[in-house]
């Protein structure tokens, strides 16, 4: 048979990985920053406390140093709103602008793109007082943390994410300690999409402010998207895996890019007297904003099958890539064609190819891979740190990314989790995903010493390479 030829990846492809600010910086009550939901919020049992992290303030010279040195082009990290404003709003935090100045400057000395994603999971612990994102005050909130970021930054900072995983702030806010829920709330579901009713106005309106503010600049959103499959080609499981894509991934995509809400959801929303409120010139505000390209985030695919009615609606559980259902609608289920992460996460890479050309298909707007990666235990031995089974997981996607390439699809960037090993969403510091090596437990801050993993050596020539060489030998 013969084979097909792959495109190359693009020139100027940005080849690099992804940090959060909460869960890489550490110093969380340092130099003026205030504390911010995650400070406050209770970890799970047997997992670090996020004062610490990887103590990236402490260290982002030596850190973006080792970056340069595996070759990145581009590095994906996000700007703490309580370092710039530490109550969320009000006086601005000199030294959390200067610590910024500082991470970007350092990236542009080594001719590393900064793409700063401007909101990940960490709202100010001061306005979730307030109401977080259930308060409609905090669309202004947000949009006024915006202009002091592209004031800032603008001058230097061309590539911008608005919200990190929006659809997993909505499906499984408690799980990553974001879910602000009114005391007496007597319809979870339509808090909830009232909160993220508000965080669409919001980056709709931070989309337009940074093409006002910032000639040339690019933003775009970073949902977590998962093609959803169906558990058969039963026609209830079509669309129990149609009614999963809606709520999970073309919600977010459909309000992103074309300003509207996904039909499908608005539907379920209707059932569960659940729509969200519009303030005046909402409606507006969203088919006015255009993203420039989608910045996503790709684990794995979700798998579904047709729901009789027996979950209870607006019952919480599973993570990011582990789903429960909704009654009526869909319930997820185990994907047997596809092995599993130490930490039970599905491991799909054809799956990307899929994820990537459904995307391109519906909106044709280029694309940035702003996650994907494998969490595993990893062991350091003398100086090094063996972990082919990430570079087999690296390798198998960056294939399907080529795939997609050659496809059609318009590709920009490849930023997997994490540069550096950083504190799980919920899963502590033992689940790590870097290609950088830290030297501390989950308890014990040991040495903190950085090593570059095998990983991050294959990475090396991958970009070197761009991309033509993905061996490991
Ligand atoms: C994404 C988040 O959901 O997945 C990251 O954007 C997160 O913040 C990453 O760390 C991996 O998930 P986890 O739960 O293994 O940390």
């Amino acid at each position: 048979m013969k084979h097909k030829q792959l495109k190359p990846f693009p020139e100027n492809f940005f080849w690099g990985a992804s940090t959060s600010a909460y869960q890489v910086e550490g110093a969380n009550l340092t130099d003026g920053k205030g504390p911010s939901c995650q400070d406050v919020k209770k970890v799970p049992e047997g997992t670090s406390e996020l004062d610490v992290c990887a103590d990236f303030y402490h260290h982002y010279k030596e850190d973006i140093a080792l970056m340069a040195e595996m070759g990145f082009k581009s590095y994906r990290f996000s700007i703490a709103w309580t370092r710039i404003l530490p109550q969320g709003t009000g006086e601005v935090n000199p030294k959390g602008i200067e610590f910024y100045n500082n991470v970007i400057d350092e990236c542009l000395k080594y001719g590393i793109e900064p793409i700063v994603t401007m909101f990940h999971f960490d709202m100010p612990a001061a306005l979730d007082e307030r109401g977080s994102w259930g308060n409609p005050e905090s669309v202004d909130w947000f949009v006024n943390f915006a202009k002091v970021l592209f004031e800032n930054y603008g001058d230097r900072v061309k590539y911008w994410l608005t919200i990190n995983e929006q659809n997993m702030l909505t499906l499984v806010g408690p799980v990553i300690g974001t879910l602000h829920l009114p005391e007496n709330c007597t319809n979870v579901i339509k808090e909830i999409y009232q909160q993220n009713h508000h965080m669409l106005v919001a980056q709709a309106k931070a989309m337009c402010l940074c093409h006002e503010m910032i000639p040339g600049a690019k933003i775009g959103p970073a949902p977590n998207i998962s093609l959803v499959y169906p558990a058969s080609c039963k026609p209830e499981d079509i669309i129990a895996a149609q009614n999963f894509n809606a709520m999970r991934n073309w919600l977010y995509l459909d309000a992103a890019v074309y300003g509207v809400y996904n039909a499908i959801l608005w539907s379920w929303l209707e059932e569960h007297d659940a729509t969200p409120t519009f303030a005046d010139g909402d409606e507006e505000a969203m088919k006015n904003a255009h993203p420039d390209f989608i910045g996503f985030n790709y684990y794995n695919t979700a798998t579904v099958a047709h729901e009789d009615g027996s979950i209870a609606d607006g019952e919480f559980g599973g993570d990011q890539q582990n789903g429960v259902g909704a009654s009526g609608f869909y319930k997820s289920v185990r994907n047997e064609n596809l092995p599993k992460t130490e930490f039970g996460w599905e491991i799909d890479p054809i799956g990307f190819r899929s994820t990537i050309r459904e995307m391109y298909s519906r909106y044709r707007l280029p694309m940035l891979v702003t996650e994907n990666g494998l969490g595993a235990y990893d062991k350091l031995e003398g100086d090094a740190v063996h972990d082919p089974y990430r570079i087999k997981y690296l390798q198998d996607h960056i294939i399907q990314i080529q795939e997609a390439i050659t496809d059609g699809a318009e590709m920009l960037g490849y930023n997997p989790w994490s540069a550096i090993d950083l504190i799980s969403t919920h899963e502590g510091m033992r689940k790590r995903y870097g290609f950088i090596y830290v030297d501390r437990d989950e308890f014990d801050l040991k040495t903190m010493k950085r090593y570059i993993k095998d990983s991050g050596y294959w990475y090396k020539k991958v970009i070197e390479t761009n991309g033509a060489d993905l061996s490991n030998d």
